[in-house]
């Protein structure tokens, strides 16, 4: 049944004090909670009964108030839900439940990864372990007790701080945990397994010593260094940059190897996926390094922004996501290259982002109704919302933006609240109004920006013709117009900034009409314009730029993000040409202003390496996708290895030199000069193994053969992987398996590479390691190695016009919709997509949603995804 963000309702009850006790065994664990409740005095009825939200799974065995057993007469359980009626105004609610943790495959909850004892609660997790009113809005002080064998579980943990603690008969023992603050039940978090740590301190701004620990298996002991490092960064980063300060003695992380998502920010002890916070130079890519650091600092973020002030409603998710990404991706960007971190971040928000705003799972940032909540992890509520607190502190600037976070957090510490009151802290710490601005997080859609210029010589006067527009999504027909800040600079023909209205080179314009036009006065010469800088809003933007003007802009600009922006539109505009030469049947003829505006860039020594790696980059074939009318994979696949073949076959010597250049002896190191160096050499690999021949397959071998670290052998491994060089591929495949094996996160790197090889036959040899010993079908970090980046990266086989693509994927959908519906909901996402194929591809993607449809017993996760994509 679908629940709406209009319907909301205060608890019934509040929770004082919530004490729960673990019995940790093989075969159960059993779990006692006493519930301290007192009935909520905001809530109008002094009526209604206690709802209490439990998982079908739970076997209740007990259930007493204040010390009197309650007989089945006393309460109903109702699908998934407890009700007791007639209660006094306050009383302690105390609960027997059962469960099973070695076997819970949904990974929600109390269940078990590789033999230890873990939680994940967000978002209805802990229903799966007590019956509780499990919603942010009611927060309570928890105490927990574990009791376990003490040779199996010697770690165990909860949140907060210990404060006993000892040993049972029967070779058990028993710990105390206390968390002095208090918290809705999706923070709680319980471990209990064979762990070891490292540790450090941390002093924070006034004076306080907190322990720091890291915990995981034995064998990955030596791969923890990189993210306490980021942790001790990030907690200074946000004592100067937030005026926050960590407030528990003890911050704990916990590494696990099967977790659905990337990590959990549970009060004091966040569990991470090993794939977030192991990190060493011989089994980690530089990509991987750069997501432990911004993962730790993702969850220790949230420490303030979402555990001390928290949601008030699911709805309000982005309330504590969308802020926490942008100050993560803030920190990212004060610790490596800004630019480059803008880049990536947006270029995942117009491939990925912007597919999700025109398909059929289309929602607001702030949802207004939602099936199953775990559906709404998404791009739209991360990244669009990381946009939308973006350009609250682009309008306001951001010293009035600081201030307004400040207010937010003084105003609704130990809260549950809204994004109407974050936007309301803002507004009033600026004075201004915020209403039509309120708009980026109700309305769904990614809004259209058509932009025209007018020059007139006489009055040198410069006019930018602004149009807005967004069009219907699958939620919403019609939208009004948003506030968008227009970030704006002015480029004289020799390329200098020219000064605007008040002095300065950029200025934010607003516009917030459908049509609306700005002038500039005192415009010496005709400019260029240089629009929506540093993306200053989450958009499409339109300009008629010549191709001779977006070259100037990629040399000129001085606003980095549009150099490289630049580029992109330029090779978009030129491979979109080529798309339709290759579906008319005309011959491929890549024009000259390409290949000689990267040979410039290649060419010029002042530039930041990894900005010329990222110019350097084809638009991919996922963006290419999202801007297409109708995808047509074919022609899409082929022009972009046309594109790159002929750059390759033109630049050949140039890229040659590039690359010993940068192939330095020295010794590995993941800051951003050394990542900017490898990025460069292992593209001029790539385009040098795009010619095809020999010499370079020979230099892509013994990079892989005498790399000391994963980025470069794993840059090698996928060049010859996805080469025509059968036999040299099965060699690397060979070896690197025979030396990784027993590195678990290498081992998906390897499935990876088979998993998006575009050769032939991709898909039979995806079928094969399923069986082989290294893939397991209940870990869903090996799913995703496997599956989700067969079915979103190969796109050529995935796509393969007989339909054993789809079939295979809605096989596997099939199976995981009942193991895991989180990750079966997930995977589905490339045939929603199936409305923008040409007709067969079409209709053969659609068939196996329906084949899917019909295969019985759906999870909530999965219907709610199917019936989206297939209605209308
Ligand atoms: N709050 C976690 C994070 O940082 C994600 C938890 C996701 N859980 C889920 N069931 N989808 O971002
Ligand atoms: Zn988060």
């Amino acid at each position: 049944s679908v629940i709406y963000l209009k319907d909301y309702e205060a608890p019934a009850f509040l929770v004082e004090q919530t004490d729960l006790r673990f019995e940790l065994e093989e075969e159960q664990t059993l779990v006692r909670s006493q519930v301290r409740y007192s009935r909520n005095p905001g809530c109008v009825s002094r009526q209604r009964p206690l709802v209490l939200d439990g998982h079908e799974s739970l076997e209740l065995q007990r259930l007493s108030i204040d010390g009197e057993v309650l007989s089945a007469q006393d309460y109903r359980r109702e699908g998934e839900q407890l009700v007791i009626p007639d209660l006094p105004d306050s009383f302690t609610l105390e609960c027997v439940t059962r469960i099973e943790p070695q076997n819970n495959t949904a990974l929600e909850g109390l269940y078990k990864s590789d033999g230890m004892f873990c939680t994940q609660c967000e978002a209805e997790g802990f229903r799966r372990i007590t019956f509780y009113q499990d919603r942010p809005d009611v927060m309570g002080l928890f105490e927990t007790t574990i009791v376990a064998d003490k040779q199996r579980y010697p770690v165990l943990l909860s949140n907060g701080n210990l404060v006993d603690g000892g040993d049972e008969e029967g070779g058990k023992h028993w710990v105390r945990w206390q968390d002095p603050f208090p918290k809705p039940a999706y923070l709680f978090a319980l471990v209990g397994g064979d762990l070891e740590y490292v540790e450090d301190r941390y002093t924070t701004c006034s004076g306080r010593q907190i322990a720091l620990k890291i915990f995981a298996e034995a064998k990955d002991l030596d791969k923890l260094e990189y993210a306490m490092t980021s942790l001790k960064q990030s907690m200074q980063w946000d004592e100067q940059v937030y005026g926050r300060e960590y407030d528990l003695d003890i911050f704990m992380i916990v590494a696990v190897d099967f977790f659905n998502m990337g990590a959990m920010e549970n009060k004091g002890l966040n569990i991470f996926n090993t794939s977030c916070v192991l990190a060493h130079p011989k089994t980690t890519v530089d990509t991987g390094f750069q997501r432990v650091e911004g993962v730790v600092a993702h969850e220790y973020f949230h420490n303030w922004s979402g555990n001390r002030v928290t949601c008030r409603d699911w709805f309000q998710l982005s309330l504590k996501e969308g802020f926490t990404v942008f100050r993560d991706a803030e920190f990212s960007a004060d610790m490596n290259s800004r630019t480059v971190k803008r880049i990536e971040d947006v270029t995942l928000l117009r491939t990925a982002q912007f597919a999700e705003d025109a398909g059929p799972m289309a929602h607001p940032v702030r949802p207004a109704s939602f099936i199953e909540i775990s559906n709404f992890y998404t791009l739209t509520v991360y990244e669009k919302g990381c946009e939308v607190v973006r350009m609250l502190r682009t309008l306001l600037g951001a010293e009035t933006f600081r201030k307004g976070s400040d207010l937010y957090f003084d105003r609704h510490d130990g809260q549950a609240v809204t994004t109407d009151d974050f936007v309301q802290a803002m507004a009033d710490a600026s004075g201004r109004d915020m209403s039509r601005f309120k708009l980026w997080y109700s309305q769904s859609g990614t809004p259209q920006l058509s932009i025209s210029g007018e020059y007139d010589a006489e009055h040198q006067r410069y006019t930018l013709h602004m149009h807005q527009s967004c069009p219907a999504s699958a939620d919403m027909a019609t939208k009004q117009p948003f506030l968008i800040p227009v970030a704006v600079g002015l480029l004289d023909p020799q390329g200098g900034e020219i000064p605007l209205n008040d002095g300065a080179t950029t200025e934010v314009l607003e516009l917030i009409a459908a049509e609306q036009s700005f002038v500039f006065e005192n415009i010496p010469v005709e400019p260029i314009p240089s629009l929506l800088r540093d993306f200053s809003a989450p958009v499409k933007l339109q300009f008629p730029y010549s191709s001779e003007q977006l070259v100037f802009l990629m040399q000129h600009d001085s606003d980095g993000f549009n150099r490289w922006d630049a580029a992109q539109q330029l090779a978009v505009g030129i491979m979109s040409g080529l798309i339709g030469d290759y579906q008319q049947g005309r011959e491929l003829r890549l024009e000259p202003a390409l290949i000689r505006a990267y040979e410039q860039v290649l060419s010029n020594q002042g530039l930041d390496k990894a900005m010329v790696a990222k110019v350097l980059t084809l638009p991919t074939e996922a963006y290419l996708s999202e801007l297409a009318e109708e995808i047509d994979v074919d022609a899409i696949y082929s022009v972009r290895r046309f594109v790159r073949e002929t750059i390759a076959a033109a630049l050949a010597p140039v890229f040659l030199q590039v690359y010993h250049d940068n192939n330095l002896v020295e010794e590995y190191s993941p800051d951003a000069a050394s990542v900017a160096r490898r990025s460069l050499k292992n593209l001029a690999l790539a385009y040098l193994m795009a010619t095809g021949k020999e010499d370079y397959l020979m230099l892509a071998q013994q990079q892989f053969d005498e790399a000391d670290n994963m980025t470069d052998s794993q840059a090698a491994l996928t060049l010859i992987v996805h080469s025509e060089h059968r036999q040299a591929a099965s060699v690397v495949l060979e070896s690197f398996y025979q030396r990784w094996q027993n590195e678990s996160l290498v081992v998906n790197q390897w499935l990876g590479v088979q998993a998006s090889d575009p050769t032939a036959g991709a898909l039979m040899r995806v079928q094969a390691l399923l069986e082989h010993p290294a893939y397991d079908s209940t870990n869903p970090n090996k799913i995703r190695a496997l599956i989700a980046v067969f079915c979103a990266q190969n796109i050529l086989n995935f796509h393969n016009s007989d339909g054993s693509g789809y079939r295979f994927l809605a096989d596997q959908i099939i199976v995981l919709n009942t193991q895991n519906p989180q990750i079966a909901s997930r995977l589905l996402t490339p045939l929603t997509r199936w409305r923008k194929y040409p007709a067969e591809r079409s209709a053969l993607m659609k068939a196996e949603l329906e084949r899917i449809s019909v295969s019985g017993n759906l999870s909530r996760d999965v219907f709610e995804v199917l019936s989206k994509s297939l209605a209308g």
